[in-house]
């Protein structure tokens, strides 16, 4: 017997777009409001997706014979498509940017790839899911982020904003889809909550190895006033992460659901502004 296991609002389709995205001349600059830590954190960020993206799809398709509510099994493949366009057009541009600014792709990977390829053989299918879903909250958190009130993109690179923010359109449709996989085949809170400890740290790690590669190539890795204009971008006023601590702690709350929290307002008007 089949029954309801998707909480996504149904006035939220996870639609696959594919958006013609025109990067190659701004990945040859500081592309994010000129302002490079801002530009170099983004485009480490964009290094982990296509691995990151792979490795998602595979924890949740591993569980497609358990899940019995048809609601549910299709924003899994609905989930699959968005993710698979990501790792696409972020595969392109990490090429890109690599091939442009002279860093090197296998290196800026190679961690990464190591440590996904240890936890494919070594961490049950169940941790890998719950890895997944600590991450996907994330990208959630930093999608409405730069969606919100204060547009994050405003003094982007026009071709790079619409990238950044297609992508976190869609990470904002399907933000529970594997939560909602988690949850329905079993999945605990206690290994829930230790996957995100465990996730918001190895994503840290993984961004910053990216940015210090990236300013090492550029010659600025021991620049401090480098340092501190990448201290601003994260932590000030119009820091990134301003206004991200409660959303991202939300998610240790027994009864915690990323739909608990609305943002279906933030889709729509991205979709308005699309047929502006
Ligand atoms: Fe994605
Ligand atoms: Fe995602």
């Amino acid at each position: 017997m089949s029954q309801t296991q998707s909480l996504t609002p149904n006035n939220v389709p996870i639609v696959k777009r594919n958006p013609e995205l025109d990067i190659a001349d701004a990945l040859k600059g500081d592309w994010m409001n000129n302002h490079q830590f801002a530009t170099t954190w983004f485009n480490a960020m964009s290094i982990t997706f296509p691995l990151g993206e792979q490795f998602f799809i595979n924890s949740v398709r591993h569980y497609r014979d358990r899940v019995t509510d048809p609601k549910l099994q299709k924003e899994m493949r609905d989930f699959y498509s968005q993710e698979a366009v990501h790792l696409r057009e972020h595969q392109r541009y990490n090429e890109l940017l690599c091939a442009q600014r002279g860093y090197d792709l296998e290196k800026l990977e190679g961690p990464l790839r190591k440590r996904m390829g240890w936890v494919k053989k070594n961490v049950p299918a169940r941790e890998q899911l719950a890895g997944t879903v600590a991450v996907e909250h994330l990208t959630a958190v930093l999608a409405e982020r730069a969606l919100g009130e204060a547009d994050l993109f405003k003094g982007a690179h026009p071709a790079m904003a619409k990238l950044w923010k297609w992508h976190a359109v869609e990470e904002m449709e399907h933000k529970s889809v594997a939560f909602d996989v988690y949850r329905a085949t079993g999945g605990t809170e206690i290994m829930r909550r230790a996957a995100m400890r465990r996730s918001t740290f190895f994503l840290i790690w993984d961004i910053l190895g990216g940015v210090c590669h990236m300013l090492r190539k550029d010659g600025k890795l021991w620049s401090p006033s480098m340092w501190a204009s990448g201290f601003s971008f994260l932590f000030g006023k119009q820091g990134i992460l301003r206004g991200t601590w409660q959303p991202y702690k939300d998610f240790f709350r027994e009864d915690f659901h990323p739909w608990q929290h609305q943002t279906q307002q933030l889709i729509e008007d991205w979709e308005l502004q699309q047929q502006a």
